[in-house]
C-alpha cells in the first residue's frame, strides 16, 4: 500500500506535460494517495522544493503547454552528493514512489539515482523528440509535428510566390522523427535526418531536376543531422544550383510551445494514469508507453538506448513522396 508519491518534470518541456501531471494527481486522489510535486525537476528534489497538489490545483490545466512545475537540466544531479541529498529529502517527507516526466536525460538521471534512492521510479516519456525505445508517441511529439507542419504550410505560400528553395531546420538533437513525419505531412521535397546516412547524396541527386524544373522547393533538416544544419545545406544547394534563390528558416523553440494536441493530451493522460497504477503494483525503473495502442513498460536502461531505427516502410514512404 502506498499513500504518498512525488512527481516532477525534467529536461526540455513538452506540450502535454501538464495533462500528464493532472492525470497523476487525479488518479492518485482516486486511490487516496497524496502527491508532492517537486519544482524544476531534479533541482527541486535536491533543494526539497515542492508543493502539494490536489484535484483543485489541476483544474483548467489539461490544455496548457509548458509545465506548471517548471523544468531544468540539472547539472548538480550528476554529482553523487546532490543525489544523496535528494534521496534524504524524499525519505524525510515519507515519499514512497516517484513519477518522472521527461526524456532520456531524465531517465538516465533516474538510473543514476537508484544507488542513493531505493524508491521505485516510473517514467512518463515527455519529449518532443520522440527518441525513446518502447513508445510510439512521446508526450509533446504530436503537438510539435503539428506546429512544424503549420509553419511549413505558411513557408510554402511564400516559397511558391517567389520560386524559392526553403531549407527549414527543425528540432531533434539526436533524432530525426520530427523532421521525418513533418516532411511527410507537409509534402517536403527532401528531408535530412541523422538516422539516414545517404540522404545528403540523394539531395544532391535531385539538383539536376530542380534546376530544369525551377519553381519552389521545401527541404526539411533535423538539427542533429550530420550535414551541420540548415545553413550548411543551403550552401550546398546554392553550390549545386547557383541560380536558385535559397532561404533558411530555423523553427526553434516554437516547436516546444503551445497547447497540446488532442492525441498529445490523450497519450499524456494515459501515461500519467498508468504510472500511478504501476507504482501501486510495485513496478520500478520503467517507462510507461503505448506501442501499437497497447500499454507496455520498458526498463529505463532500454528506453534510453539511442538505437532508434527508422521503420523501412516510413523510409520508403518519404523516398517515394519527395521528389
Ligand atoms: O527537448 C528536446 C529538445 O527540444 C531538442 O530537440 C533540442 O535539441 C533541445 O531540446 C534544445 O534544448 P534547450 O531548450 O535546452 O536548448
Amino acid at each position: 500500500m502506498i499513500n504518498k508519491i512525488a512527481v516532477f518534470t525534467s529536461g526540455g518541456d513538452a506540450p502535454g506535460m501538464n495533462a500528464c501531471i493532472r492525470a497523476v494527481v487525479l488518479t492518485a486522489h482516486h486511490h487516496n494517495i497524496e502527491v508532492l510535486a517537486y519544482l524544476k525537476g531534479y533541482e527541486g528534489l535536491i533543494d526539497n522544493h515542492f508543493i502539494k497538489l490536489h484535484p483543485a490545483d489541476v483544474k483548467n490545466l489539461v490544455y496548457r503547454g509548458g509545465t506548471i512545475l517548471g523544468s531544468a537540466r540539472s547539472k548538480r544531479f550528476m554529482e553523487e552528493r546532490f543525489r544523496r541529498q535528494a534521496a534524504d529529502n524524499l525519505k524525510k517527507e515519507g515519499v514512497q514512489g516517484l513519477i518522472a516526466i521527461g526524456g532520456d536525460g531524465t531517465f538516465k538521471g533516474a538510473l543514476a539515482f537508484e544507488d542513493q534512492c531505493k524508491l521505485p521510479v516510473i517514467g512518463c516519456a515527455g519529449t518532443i523528440d520522440n527518441d525513446l525505445v518502447g513508445i510510439d508517441f512521446t508526450i509533446g511529439y504530436d503537438t510539435a509535428i503539428n506546429t512544424v507542419v503549420e509553419a511549413v504550410d505558411k513557408i510554402r505560400d511564400t516559397a511558391q510566390s517567389h520560386d524559392r528553395i526553403f531549407v527549414v531546420e527543425v528540432m531533434g538533437r539526436d533524432a530525426g522523427l520530427i523532421a521525418l513525419r513533418s516532411a511527410i505531412a507537409s509534402g517536403a521535397d527532401a528531408v535530412l535526418i541523422p538516422e539516414l546516412k545517404n540522404d545528403s547524396t540523394e539531395l544532391h541527386a535531385k539538383f539536376e531536376t530542380w534546376k530544369k524544373e525551377g519553381g519552389s522547393r521545401i527541404v526539411i533538416v533535423a538539427e542533429g543531422d550530420e550535414s551541420g544544419g540548415a545553413y550548411k545545406v543551403a550552401e550546398q544547394i546554392k553550390k549545386g544550383i547557383p541560380e536558385a534563390d535559397v532561404r533558411v528558416s530555423i523553427l526553434g523553440h516554437i516547436q516546444r510551445g503551445g497547447n497540446p494536441s488532442c492525441m498529445g493530451r490523450v497519450n499524456a493522460a494515459t501515461y500519467g494514469y498508468h504510472a500511478v497504477k504501476a507504482l501501486m503494483q510495485g513496478r520500478r525503473s520503467e517507462m510507461v508507453g503505448l506501442v501499437n495502442n497497447a500499454i507496455c513498460f520498458t526498463p529505463f536502461s532500454k528506453a534510453v538506448k539511442h538505437h532508434l531505427k527508422i521503420k523501412p516502410e516510413l523510409e520508403e514512404l518519404i523516398k517515394v513522396l519527395s521528389t
